[in-house]
């Protein structure tokens, strides 16, 4: 199987060589979406490209049930070993969604959207937006052009570029931020540094979307 995405066996042969590659302790967006969800009450969610659950577990902990999405049957076997087989993880591609008919009050997507092409993007965030509850929020990390990536490798179209085999990446700034989640109820966007500068994108489902 193949995937517009990079291949399957890429993300696949890189969680069988490398195994909990960005070690245990969750990311700084999870941390701080974490608080949010907390302060927001949400209860149930969703994260997409789960990866092996490292951004899961601070979620988990403050009482949130998490249901994942991932690609790579290795990275959800390592999950279920380190952080127990009790959270739902689909396995499949995110461009397959959705994987069930819950609505969920919260979806946080970290560093998966900006591996997706254009339209897979688009029906990346309006799947999620279907599956978030009424009043829900939705957080997605992505990778900025203030990125010392930005404009390496073989340029695809516009902002994106294969920055090395199989892994092709659309790189935001504000203004692309605004044209894709606008209509979703995008309403506010953080600068957060991970291992690369990200934007933080908040969006909520409120009745007047
Ligand atoms: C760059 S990593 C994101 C970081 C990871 N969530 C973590 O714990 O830090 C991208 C994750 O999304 C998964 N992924 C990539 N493309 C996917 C797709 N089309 N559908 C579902 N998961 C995908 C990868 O296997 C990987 O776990």
């Amino acid at each position: 199987m193949e995937n517009k995405t990079g291949k399957p066996e890429f993300w696949e042969s890189v969680f069988i060589e490398k195994q909990e590659m960005w070690g245990f302790e969750p990311s700084n967006s999870a941390v701080l979406t974490k608080d949010f969800f907390v302060r927001e009450s949400v209860k149930n969610i969703l994260i997409p490209g789960i990866g092996y659950g490292r951004n899961a577990q601070i979620f988990k902990d403050n009482g949130i049930t998490v249901t994942g999405i991932e690609i790579s049957k290795t990275a959800i076997e390592i999950a279920g070993k380190h952080y127990g087989t009790d959270m739902t993880i689909y396995h499949g591609s995110v461009t397959a969604m959705p994987f069930d008919n819950c609505q969920y009050d919260g979806i946080f997507c970290y560093a998966l959207i900006h591996l997706l092409d254009s339209d897979e993007r688009e029906k990346l965030i309006g799947d999620c937006y279907n599956q978030l509850a009424e009043n829900g929020y939705m957080v997605f990390t992505v990778i900025s052009k203030e990125a010392h990536t930005y404009g390496k490798g073989k340029f695809i179209s516009k902002d994106r570029y294969e920055i090395f085999d199989g892994v092709k990446m659309f790189f935001y700034d504000r203004e692309s931020i605004h044209t894709e989640f606008d209509k979703a109820g995008l309403f506010e966007i953080i600068e957060i540094n991970e291992n690369y500068p990200f934007f933080l994108i908040k969006c909520r489902k409120g009745s007047n979307q």
